[in-house]
């Protein structure tokens, strides 16, 4: 039995890139999957459905189940008639994978209001309003039956980790997701929903920017997005054990991400004094990771 047999999975964002790579592995293992895509262009500017389209002809091409959806994964409405797209076309849902995704990057100083809003209403009201919409669907279910396993994957990036120049309102996004994905949890592992948040490294449209190494022919394509799409379908199966995880993915590795912790705790006698904080803290203060450290500091 495939391992993703009976279970039934959304992935926004699945027109192209990562989401559509792990929406063709979902269904190769077994799932009914939605591939929902608004289909515009890297900014979120215009629409296309073809994109989500062609998606599911490939997934039924391969012999999968596969409808599409082009709603806006930031518009609250849109985003409940995802859910219901899903129930009423394949009986249930179990599997929410948060995946769609847009860039304006600018640095902060010269970022205009629409450049911050559009990249926190599609990354951040994008993953929470399918979430939420699917939670009110789970509780209900519950209520009326047995508990079932249900996950919801969220999208993060190293941009949250680490930070990275031009994306504040990107990165900022990106590390809501982490407390978002925790709160998820929280509140409703008790119906039987696991949350967590993956954050992927590979080539697609938001990342042709970077120089990426040239793959010889027969060799392992380390950029490939669909080396992220085996951790997403195994976060997605009714056996996993993972609920608040945070990982990176990229290649051939996957890096276990601890949520922040508290690195030094201090005390003072009553209220802290301006001289008490001299002596204290300077010593005390951490190194916020950059980019080469965070990938260096990872334990194998
Ligand atoms: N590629 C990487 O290395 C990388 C790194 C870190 C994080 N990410 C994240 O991974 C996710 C996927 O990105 P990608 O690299 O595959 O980029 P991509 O541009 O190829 O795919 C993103 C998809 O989301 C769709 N989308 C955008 N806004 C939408 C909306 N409002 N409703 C529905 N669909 C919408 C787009 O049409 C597009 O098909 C994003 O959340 C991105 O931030 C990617």
């Amino acid at each position: 039995m495939p391992p993703l047999a009976g279970r039934v999975a959304i992935v926004t964002g699945a027109g192209r890139g990562l989401g559509r790579a792990h929406a063709l592995l979902l269904a190769e293992l077994g799932a009914a999957v939605v591939v929902n895509d608004l289909g515009g262009d890297v900014h979120g500017s215009g629409r296309d459905t073809a994109p989500a389209h062609q998606v599911v002809e490939e997934i039924r091409a391969a012999g999968g189940q596969a409808v599409a959806d082009g709603h806006d994964v930031a518009d609250w409405a849109g985003a409940a008639a995802l859910i219901d797209l899903a129930v009423g076309a394949f009986g249930d849902l179990h599997v929410l994978v948060n995946n769609a995704g847009i860039l304006r990057d600018r640095t902060l100083a010269r970022m205009s209001e629409a450049e911050w809003d559009a990249v926190l209403r599609v990354h951040l009201k994008g993953h929470a309003a399918p979430t939420a919409h699917a939670l009110a669907y789970w509780r209900k279910r519950a209520a009326d039956g047995p508990i079932v396993d249900s996950s919801v994957v969220h999208t993060t990036s190293v941009a949250a980790f680490a930070g990275n120049v031009g994306q504040a309102n990107y990165g900022s996004a990106k590390m809501a997701m982490l407390a978002l994905s925790r709160c998820v949890s929280l509140e409703a592992g008790r119906y039987g929903v696991r949350s967590n948040a993956v954050s992927p490294g590979a080539r697609t449209r938001i990342t042709s920017g970077l120089a990426v190494p040239e793959v010889a022919d027969g060799e392992f394509d380390a950029a490939d997005p669909g080396n992220v799409s085996p951790l997403i379908a195994w976060l997605a199966r009714a056996d996993c054990p993972a609920d608040g995880q945070v990982f990176h993915a990229s290649g051939e590795e996957i890096l276990v991400v601890d949520m922040p912790r508290v690195a030094a705790r201090l005390r003072t006698d009553g209220r802290w004094t301006q001289d008490a904080l001299d002596r204290t803290l300077p010593d005390r203060l951490t190194v916020p990771p950059g980019l080469t450290d965070f990938f260096g500091e990872a334990a194998s």
